[in-house]
């Protein structure tokens, strides 16, 4: 006979969810506009690993971790704030949401919009978001527009079409969308009980950076806010928007942010800065992240460490790069940028012995 005994895991009355996995909106009610009692729609999202990157804190020379949001249900980033701008909308009434988006939102609007049993609709520039975003986007049922533009456009276009129907806007113009995004600093503050000095990230439409330093000033932490745009579709380093912003970061190919003035008062108010860098050097960090720390995230993603390997950790000893996006997202990319190989092999043992132990081509 086994003498095992689980240990019983927490539970809160008449929760919906089962384990240690309380959704963000019932661990930070009372940070957050929702009261006990408000029908919420959740996935059992947050609540997101924070790992050591021993390889990139050896590299930089300080203790550099990883917050995995990725690890949230759709795989990015947007599922805090899409529960809490999908509840707010149902809690109001609304039948339908609406986003324009590089992917991301899309594919996590969609979702929470199946889940609450509403429609969406999203609006995505045509031929440039990655194909695992527009598989979710699809099977989760959304109407699908292909604008033919970009995503600045399309937000222009859904902001003008959201101010005549009545239809709820979830892009991070919505502030539920900030509220529930701030989360994630309570979280690292949490895990590394006030000490962490520098947050790197990526910055495209500037909901997350402009997220983070919310959470952080209500914890009453103050991070260095350190933001990184890719060097083709960077507006708030050069001062002005970007007409047509080319990123092989697809996520974060944004010419004219929505959360500027946020993002720039982030940056400032923190003693931090928002820069640029390249697209090889995204590239590099993402395969650095794959093959050395064994973190498969997307490209945009990349930019956070890329960034933080390229200016370095300006003093900080405890730093955080936020990995926004699971690598699954964009498997086309992955395929056209890596160190792998892939050896083709008849099927003989002596072919087999040569392709697995032999020197290669
Ligand atoms: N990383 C990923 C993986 C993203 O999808 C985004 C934005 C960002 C970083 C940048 O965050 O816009 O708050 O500065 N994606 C949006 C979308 C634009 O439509 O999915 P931000």
């Amino acid at each position: 006979m086994s003498s095992y005994t689980p240990v019983p895991l927490p539970r809160v009355e008449g929760a919906a969810y089962t384990g240690t996995h309380v959704p963000l909106i019932e661990r930070y009610l009372e940070r957050l506009p929702f009261e006990v009692g408000d029908k919420l729609v959740s996935l059992q999202e947050g609540s997101t690993p924070l790992l050591r990157a021993p390889v990139i804190s050896e590299m930089v020379g300080a203790s550099v971790r990883l917050k995995l949001e990725g690890a949230n249900p759709t795989g990015s980033f947007k599922d805090r704030g899409m529960t809490c701008a999908v509840s707010a909308a149902v809690r109001d009434g609304a039948k339908a949401v609406i986003c324009a988006s590089t992917g991301n939102t899309a594919a996590s609007a969609a979702a929470y919009a199946a889940r609450a049993g509403i429609t969406c609709a999203v609006i995505v520039p045509e031929g440039k978001i990655a194909q695992g975003k527009m598989a979710q986007t699809l099977v989760h049922g959304a109407r699908v527009i292909s604008l033919q533009g970009n995503f600045d456009q399309a937000l222009e276009l859904v902001r003008e079409l959201t101010d005549s129907h009545p239809i709820v806007l979830v892009n991070s113009v919505n502030n539920y969308r900030v509220e529930g995004q701030k989360t994630a600093a309570f979280e690292i503050d949490e895990a590394l009980e006030g000490g962490v000095e520098a947050l790197c990230i990526p910055v495209g439409n500037a909901g997350n950076i402009t997220s983070y330093w919310r959470g952080f000033q209500e914890v009453g932490a103050s991070p260095r806010m350190l933001g990184f745009q890719a060097a083709g579709a960077a507006p708030l380093v050069e001062g002005h928007q970007v007409e047509r912003p080319e990123t092989v970061a697809s996520a974060i190919r944004i010419g004219n942010p929505v959360r500027w003035e946020d993002a720039i008062a982030a940056a400032r108010d923190s003693r931090g800065a928002i820069r640029a860098v390249s697209d090889d050097e995204i590239l590099a960090a993402f395969r650095l992240l794959a093959s050395r720390e064994g973190m498969f995230c997307e490209p945009a993603s990349a930019a956070s460490v890329a960034g933080l390997l390229k200016y370095g950790p300006e003093g900080a000893e405890q730093v955080v790069c936020v990995l926004t996006g699971r690598g699954l997202k964009d498997p086309e990319t992955a395929i056209a940028h890596n160190d792998g190989r892939i050896i083709t092999c008849p099927a003989e043992l002596p072919a087999i012995e040569e392709a697995v132990l032999g020197d290669g081509p």
